[in-house]
């Protein structure tokens, strides 16, 4: 009866990790239709098959698979999720990370290297040298942070893939970077940016995890 669907559910959502197990359940206990939970554009159930399956890594990562975009796997990384997070709150990058249509490169530092920053990303000299301490209060000050973190996070999204070694691409903020080969690895440029792995490959670009950020002024 009833009784039945929820227990296999259950069966298979013990065995995924918790996160993912919390967004499925509660629809269960509700007894209402599964409904798809919006996590990032990603069906939870399409998520199964990336829960038994460890993610590639590195040079191991596949040929990109078919359905999915960017947007479905970039927050599976949990060293960049803070970069994740602004990909998935800034509109321009969000739609380009999911459209099929377009080829992106996602230069996203470590949080570590996030953490690491002489400032934050959405705080820029010239509003404390122009409004003082309280240049990010208010609706204006919102803005303002808001304009900054997309300049940021812009920054690091390559309109480009396959992305060529010295291939000079301007980024989606404006700036102009390429990269090298360097002891085996790539370096981005400007800045000498160390790439710790390539995390993901799918049908419409590439995740490269980086060790450092890009300068965005
Ligand atoms: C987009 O990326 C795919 C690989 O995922 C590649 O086959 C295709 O040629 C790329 N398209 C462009 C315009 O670069």
């Amino acid at each position: 009866m009833k009784i039945t669907a929820p227990l296999v559910l259950l069966a298979i959502c013990s065995q995924v990790p918790v996160a993912s197990a919390q967004l499925l359940l509660p629809n269960f206990f509700r007894n209402r239709p599964a409904k798809p939970i919006p996590q990032g554009h990603q069906h939870p159930i399409m998520n199964i098959p990336n829960i038994f399956v460890p993610p590639p890594k590195d040079n191991e990562a596949s040929a990109g698979s078919d359905s999915l975009s960017i947007s479905d796997v970039i927050g599976k990384e949990r060293v960049i999720n803070i970069f994740a997070g602004f990909t998935r709150d800034i509109d321009t990058i969000s739609k380009r990370l999911n459209d099929q249509s377009q080829n992106t490169t996602v230069l996203a530092p470590l949080n570590s290297a996030l953490q690491k920053l002489p400032r934050k990303p959405w705080e820029d000299p010239e509003d404390y040298n122009a409004l003082g301490d309280k240049a990010y209060e208010g609706q204006s000050g919102e803005d303002r942070a808001t304009r900054n973190l997309r300049r940021f996070a812009e920054a690091h999204v390559v309109p480009v893939s396959p992305w060529k070694e010295g291939d000079k691409v301007m980024s989606m903020g404006g700036g102009t970077v390429w990269w090298e080969s360097r002891d085996g690895g790539k370096v981005v440029q400007p800045g000498d940016i160390e790439v710790s792995s390539v995390a993901e490959r799918v049908s419409n670009g590439e995740v490269w995890i980086l060790k450092g950020c890009l300068n965005y002024d």
